[in-house]
């Protein structure tokens, strides 16, 4: 690998897909399977960096990193505040559920219910809520109009980098072990990188990384 770039950072990623409980046996979830943010803690932690994981999902190899393992926006919230403090980048690879259920309900909703209406509330932004002086990256997974709405979250949300994701792409996005993603810098340069292994664009993104750090 590329020496030991990033050496003596602490880089917080964030992997995998939340969870919003409709009762205490279903969830809302999404077609996250985490291997794009597990990637990216494996890139970081084989550079040197010093990584705190935050998932929805298990790492294979987690071995020198720390991981804490959450399942709803709001539990990653919480944790991301926490994993942040002292760190030197943000790395938002989770697909964070946009809505969950108003109320979850405390026992098995019955069959019988049906038709049934779940009323959703609006998650908290963790991009937006988390602030600090460490640099940010964020992911846009977008199904059209990909370039235009990665820049309106490149400043709506106050990054330094935003890796637009199309996952509509084949062989590209959720649950795929490659992906075909641009990236986007706050100063307007732009990268238009091929499909690849996303162990590959985790190792272009920690490239970014080691020179905005260094
Ligand atoms: O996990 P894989 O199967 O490997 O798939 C990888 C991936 C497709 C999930 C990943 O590459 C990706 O694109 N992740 C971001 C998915 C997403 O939620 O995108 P978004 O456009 O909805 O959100 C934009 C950014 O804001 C993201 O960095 C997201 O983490 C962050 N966000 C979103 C909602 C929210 N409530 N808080 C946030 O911080």
């Amino acid at each position: 690998n590329r020496k030991n770039d990033l050496a003596g950072k602490t880089i917080v990623v964030t992997a995998g897909g939340t969870r919003e409980p409709i009762d205490p046996v279903r969830y809302i979830g999404n077609r996250s399977s985490g291997k794009m943010g597990c990637a990216l803690a494996a890139a970081a932690s084989a550079r040197g960096a010093s990584v705190k994981l935050v998932s929805t999902v298990d790492m294979p190899d987690s071995s020198g990193m720390t991981v804490i393992r959450v399942e709803t926006a709001a539990q990653m919230l919480e944790a991301v505040r926490g994993a942040v403090k002292g760190a030197d980048a943000l790395i938002m690879a989770a697909a964070v559920a946009d809505f969950r259920p108003l109320t979850a309900a405390g026992g098995k909703i019955k069959k019988n219910a049906a038709p049934l209406d779940l009323k959703l509330e609006a998650t908290p932004d963790i991009l937006s809520e988390v602030k600090g002086d460490f640099i940010r990256v964020g992911f846009a997974a977008e199904t059209a109009d990909l370039i235009d709405n990665a820049k309106k979250k490149l400043g709506g949300k106050n990054l330094d980098l935003i890796v637009a994701n199309d996952v509509t792409a084949p062989g590209s996005g959720f649950g795929a072990d490659t992906n075909k993603v641009t990236l986007l810098f706050k100063d307007g340069r732009a990268e238009d990188l091929p499909l690849m292994p996303k162990r590959a664009v985790a190792e272009k993104i920690m490239d970014y990384l080691a020179t905005m750090l260094n």
